[in-house]
């Protein structure tokens, strides 16, 4: 953290206005890891401007694909004509910056025969550990070697397709297993696999490149693996992530926010809670421009109604339920409800830590080991504060506050916005991991924050 690295918050105003939400962040760094498979080049639309593209980013040059700007704002040319070795030393520059570079294991097994993993960064919510991972590679036939620095992997035999069952839905398992299999020899069948709309636009982009993927119901993915893929060009999903963000702060400030680009969709779950707890919202649907009209940029309002808002109960799950990264910008908001709100966290044993700040401002929040006002889950029986009760509505002051990770750092930011009087959030750098031009953004909205 630097001495800049400081965001001084004059709360009590409500964010009024409009952003715009670019590609998803958890698929563009995806695709452009999937370009590496290529042997054309791909172009990517939409890219934001986040700490996390930048890293995939210099990853990939790294290894030799030229990475370029295309013409239109957001636009990423990925050429892997020339993919290379690069050593651990230059490698390990980005470790502990992303949780991405696992996700280059079998895209370099496939051109290079060899990769070399660096210790994982990305936000400290738990151990995320990466056993599915590695037992996944194993099962394609790729030798793992754990050493201090990294992981060195190989596949002296090749990669051949395999059948596996995930002991959980994990987004980056599945992501890994399709990275894998695409190229792999022969066929792989996957079950248990995360059908995230973002693991969805992946496949689209990789069925772009000349993959044959068939997801079946149940959570069962067939992958044919083909022996050469091409280029692809891909305009990805919005961040659902970012717009609920944003949706969460119009609520706790009492303001009113157009998301543009948002969609309905991919938001479903996220917009029936945000009804729920008495937050209103207005779906605008895209329009492509047809001969006389110019067409429409989708978009969906958010707003604060006026009155009161209702505690809800809430679990947060693999799709199609609650997403985990929805649940903390959400729990300001519900400090101002009437009533007692639960949030039984069921993705991360370790997600609700940040609360102690939102206490340490007002707010009455509990956490339990329990599994609370829902099913039984696996962190039930391990002892892990995973459960939230949050008694409102509670008047929040100012305080200082130090950003833990992405998403409950802008859950202190919309507190801090929320309260009365000044605060000040160190680390706010982080936020830019995630959120593309986020102070320019709050400017827009009428926010009155600065720098230090
Ligand atoms: C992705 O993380 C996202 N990150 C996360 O968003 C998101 O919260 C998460 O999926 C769930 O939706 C990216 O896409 C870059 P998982 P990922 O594997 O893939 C356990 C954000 O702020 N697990 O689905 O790392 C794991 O510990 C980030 O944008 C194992 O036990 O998540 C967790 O409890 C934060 N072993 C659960 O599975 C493994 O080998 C789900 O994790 C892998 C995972």
């Amino acid at each position: 953290m630097t001495v800049n690295d400081v965001l001084t918050v004059h709360g009590g105003t409500p964010l009024h206005g409009r952003i715009r939400v670019r590609g998803a962040k958890n698929l563009i760094s995806k695709a452009m890891v999937a370009a590496l498979l290529g042997d054309a080049p791909s172009r990517l639309y939409d890219v934001p401007r986040i700490r996390d593209v930048e890293v995939v980013r210099g990853l990939l040059e790294l290894h030799g694909v030229r990475v370029s700007d295309g013409a239109e704002d957001g636009e990423l040319v990925l050429d892997p004509a020339n993919v290379a070795s690069a050593t651990s030393d230059e490698i390990n520059v980005h470790a502990g910056s992303s949780r991405i570079p696992i996700l280059f294991c079998g895209p370099l097994l496939h051109r290079l025969g060899h990769a070399f993993i660096p210790d994982l960064g990305g936000c400290h919510i738990g151990p995320r550990p990466i056993d599915f991972h590695i037992q996944a590679l194993r099962q394609f036939g790729a030798l793992v070697d754990k050493a201090p620095e990294g992981m060195h992997l190989t596949a002296p035999n090749g990669l051949h397709g395999t059948k596996l069952e995930l002991p959980y839905p994990s987004v980056g398992a599945t992501e890994q297993v399709l990275l894998t299999a695409v190229m792999a020899e022969g066929v792989t069948e996957l079950r248990n696999a995360a059908v995230e709309p973002e693991i969805i636009d992946l496949i689209c982009v990789l069925q772009k490149m000349g993959a044959i993927i068939k997801v079946h119901t149940d959570r069962v993915i067939e992958i044919q693996g083909v022996p050469r893929l091409g280029g692809y060009t891909h305009r990805p999903i919005p961040d659902r992530i970012e717009a609920a963000s944003w949706a969460a702060a119009a609520l706790a400030t009492g303001g009113d926010i157009e998301v543009l680009g948002a969609e309905q969709v991919d938001m479903m779950t996220f917009l029936n809670v945000f009804r729920s707890v008495g937050g209103a919202y207005e779906v605008t649907d895209m329009r492509p421009p047809r001969a006389g009209s110019p067409g429409q940029e989708g978009k969906i309002r958010f707003w604060h109604p006026g009155g009161e808002l209702k505690a809800v109960a809430l679990e947060t799950d693999v799709h199609p339920g609650f997403m985990t990264d929805w649940q903390q910008p959400l729990v300001v908001a519900l400090t101002q409800a009437r009533g007692l709100s639960i949030v039984h966290e069921t993705v991360y044993e370790q997600r609700l830590g940040y609360t102690e700040a939102l206490n340490s401002m007002g707010a009455t929040i509990q956490v339990y080991r329990d599994c609370l006002g829902g099913t039984p889950c696996r962190f039930g029986r391990r002892d892990f504060k995973h459960s939230a009760v949050i008694a409102g509505p509670s008047k929040l002051h100012a305080a200082d506050l130090v950003i833990p990770d992405l998403r409950a750092g802008f859950s202190h930011l919309i507190a801090a916005l929320a309260a009365e009087g000044t605060s000040r959030v160190y680390g706010v750098d982080l936020i830019n991991r995630g959120y593309e031009d986020f102070e320019a953004k709050l400017a827009a909205l009428g926010a009155h924050a600065e720098r230090a």
